[in-house]
C-alpha cells in the first residue's frame, strides 16, 4: 500500500533589517522581476504539494507586509518575530503549534524553514530536500559544496582546511517540530545561524542534500541581480 504523502508547514523567518544589503527597505521586500523577494520565496515552497501552507514570521512594526499579494489556495498566517533569526523561527513554532487543528499530532509535523531572502530555490531542489528529510529519522537541509580553497586564520597561524568535509548550509532546513523546538530551546538563540546548529546541539545527525548557487541567499545589493538572473533563467 502507498502511504499518504507528508505534509509539511514551510516557516518563512522575515523579520530581519538586511543591514549588510544597506537599503532604507528590507531586502526581503526589494523588488525582483515585479514581486517582491519574499514573494518569490512563499510560492516556491507553496507550490509543492506537500507543503500544507506558511507562516511568516515579520518584524513587529513591519509596515510592508499588507502590501504583498500572495496568490495560493494555501493558508498563509503572519507572526511576529524575534531578536535573533533563531528567536523568530522558535516565534513561528510556537504559534503553528497554537492552532494546529491536531494538537497530539504536533510533535510530529514536519516543518521546513525557509530564508525569506532565498527567492531561487527550485521545485527539484526542495522536492530532492523533502524527500531526505522525511525518509530520516531526523531530517535534511540543503548545502552547497564549497569551490574555493578554504583557509583558516587564528591565533597569528593560517591552516588550509580540506574542502571535501565542508558545506555552506542554505535553506530549506527540514525536522519535525518537536526536535526542532528542543534544539531551539536549548541553543543560545543569538548565536545560532541555522536550524541544523540547534539539532546538532542535541547530538542529532541531519541529511545533507547539494542545492546551487541558484538558491544563494540575498546579502549584497549585487544578490539581488543575481537572483534575477537565475528567476529568468527559469532555474
Ligand atoms: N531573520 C529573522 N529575524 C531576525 C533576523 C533575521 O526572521 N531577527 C530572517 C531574515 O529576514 C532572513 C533570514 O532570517 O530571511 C536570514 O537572515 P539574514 O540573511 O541574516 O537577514 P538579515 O538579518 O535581515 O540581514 P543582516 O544580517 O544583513 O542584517
Ligand atoms: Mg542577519
Amino acid at each position: 500500500m502507498i502511504g499518504a504523502a507528508p505534509s509539511v508547514w514551510a516557516i518563512i523567518p522575515a523579520a530581519g533589517i538586511g543591514a549588510r544589503f544597506g537599503a532604507s527597505t528590507p531586502k526581503q521586500y526589494m523588488e525582483l522581476l515585479g514581486k517582491s523577494v519574499l514573494w518569490h520565496s512563499v510560492h516556491r515552497l507553496l507550490e509543492h504539494p506537500w507543503i500544507c501552507g506558511a507562516v511568516i514570521a515579520t518584524a513587529a512594526d513591519d509596515p510592508y507586509f499588507h502590501s504583498v499579494r500572495f496568490n495560493s489556495e494555501k493558508p498563509i498566517f503572519r507572526c511576529t518575530g524575534g531578536a535573533s533569526r533563531a528567536e523568530s523561527v522558535l516565534s513561528a513554532l510556537q504559534y503553528l503549534a497554537g492552532r494546529h487543528p491536531e494538537p497530539e499530532q504536533w510533535a510530529a509535523q514536519w516543518v521546513a524553514v525557509h530564508d525569506a531572502a532565498r527567492p531561487g530555490l527550485s521545485a527539484a531542489q526542495l522536492d530532492a530536500v523533502l524527500q531526505a528529510a522525511t525518509q530520516d529519522s531526523v531530517g535534511a537541509l540543503l548545502v552547497q559544496p564549497l569551490r574555493d580553497t578554504i583557509k583558516r586564520s587564528s591565533d597569528g597561524g593560517l591552516q588550509t582546511l580540506d574542502r571535501r568535509e565542508l558545506y555552506a548550509a542554505q535553506t530549506p532546513q527540514v525536522f519535525r517540530a518537536e526536535v526542532l523546538c528542543a534544539g531551539l530551546e536549548i541553543c543560545d538563540r543569538n548565536l545560532v545561524t541555522d536550524e541544523a546548529q540547534a539539532i546538532e546541539l542535541l547530538g542529532l545527525v541531519p541529511k545533507l542534500v547539494e542545492g546551487g548557487p541558484n538558491n544563494l541567499k540575498i546579502t549584497e545589493p549585487v544578490d539581488l541581480a543575481v537572483a534575477g538572473f537565475y528567476l529568468s533563467a527559469g532555474s
